[in-house]
């Protein structure tokens, strides 16, 4: 096929917008191709590693490791999972790179050289590890589906941008390396339909078990909570005092759920409070919607954090993992209620939560 224009270089907008780093040594273990991520990665420029030896450029010994079994056995290893220290970075602080390493060959079966992927998964590891602490199976399962959902919605969007390169890689008569890009192309949309089958199996099959409504007196609820938590509070030498309205109305809610939305409440006002700190866990009904006040006089959030407290993974606690409020305003929303938040530094919080009794 010859050239008549400049093609466009798709092939090397592909490369560029991945996540993943992408290398490419040829036969002879020269680098021919090493986007931007891996420039990230192996801190090396582009330009420096191009044409060199995979020896001189990825500073690594067990990735390098990982090319010489590729360029002897001509087999490849995927999804490994390897540890690697950034000088730069830290001393003990490891990343972590998931790595896929293919020999690629030619039409005649000829081999042509390695290409190697790398993605940088030490928040996920990180992530792994915190879950794995976590005792609370409810919160876990919560999580997972959550980040599922999370997925899934970028996951959409690269597919429909996967067809639309394809649909102008189409019309590209001229374009030298065509078919090397349909086969790339068709590898990455392959793989991201594994991915969405993958999560769409996973929300199908492995939800938690859906709301169980029922009809309960919220001041009956709260007390388990109460009896639960006091102990902790009495550590810190703090007063949990309830201050509940008698003959509430009734409200239907899955018990268990809601549980979990206060305890985080309550958790985080106890952590707030040093010694003779006082919360109060307070209910009030009206004709339509039975409340929820969880007071406390602890150190207060700041204006700059306020409004982002509940957001998935915010925490400025050493140990937080930052689930506790976005798991809990979850739940309300399930229950068609509200939470609202006032809090001021040093004088302490007001976390109000509205359960609707007819909820729509
Ligand atoms: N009662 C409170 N008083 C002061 N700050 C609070 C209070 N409740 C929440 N916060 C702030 O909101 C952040 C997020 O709370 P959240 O419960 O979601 O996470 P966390 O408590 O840090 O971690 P986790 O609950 O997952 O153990 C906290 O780190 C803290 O800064
Ligand atoms: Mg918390």
């Amino acid at each position: 096929m010859q050239i008549t224009q400049p093609a466009p270089n798709l092939f090397e907008t592909i490369l560029n917008h991945l996540k993943e780093a992408v290398v490419f040594a040829d036969h002879r273990g020269r680098i021919q191709i090493f986007n931007p991520v891996a420039v990230e990665f192996f801190r090396i420029k582009e330009k420096r590693a191009l044409g060199k030896r995979f020896e001189r450029v990825i500073p690594y010994k067990i990735i390098r490791k990982q090319f010489n079994s590729v360029y002897e056995k001509r087999e490849g290893h995927h999804d490994i999972e390897l540890a690697i220290h950034v000088p730069a970075v830290s001393e003990e602080e490891a990343q972590i790179l998931r790595c896929s390493f293919y020999p690629v060959f030619d039409r005649q079966e000829a081999f042509i050289g390695c290409l190697a992927t790398f993605a940088d998964i030490t928040e996920k590891g990180l992530l792994s590890r915190e879950i794995s602490q976590s005792k609370d199976l409810s919160t876990i399962g919560m999580l997972a589906r959550w980040m599922a959902h999370e997925i899934r919605n970028p996951l959409s969007s690269l597919n429909i941008n996967i067809e639309l390169l394809r649909d102008e890689l189409r019309e590209e008569i001229h374009l030298a390396q065509k078919e090397e890009i349909q086969s790339l192309l068709n590898f990455i949309s392959y793989e991201t339909l594994r991915l969405e089958n993958n999560l769409k199996e996973f929300l199908d099959f492995n939800r938690l078990p859906p709301l169980r409504f029922e009809w309960v007196q919220v001041n009956e609820a709260l007390d388990s909570i109460v009896h639960l938590l006091r102990p902790d509070a009495q550590m810190k030498n703090a007063r949990l005092e309830v201050h509940f309205q008698r003959k509430l109305p009734l409200v239907k809610i899955d018990v268990s759920q809601i549980n979990l939305a206060i305890s985080n409440l309550l958790i985080n006002s106890i952590q707030a409070v040093s010694e003779k700190g006082e919360i109060h866990l307070i209910t009030r009904g009206s004709k339509k919607n039975v409340f929820i006040i969880i007071q406390d006089n602890g150190v207060g959030i700041s204006k700059e954090h306020l409004h982002k407290i509940f957001d998935f993974m915010f925490s400025t606690k050493p140990t937080g993992s930052g689930l506790g409020l976005s798991i809990a305003k979850k739940i309300i929303s399930d229950h068609h209620g509200e939470i609202t938040v006032k809090s001021e530094v040093n004088r302490g919080s007001t976390f109000r939560i509205r359960l609707p009794l007819n909820p729509k």
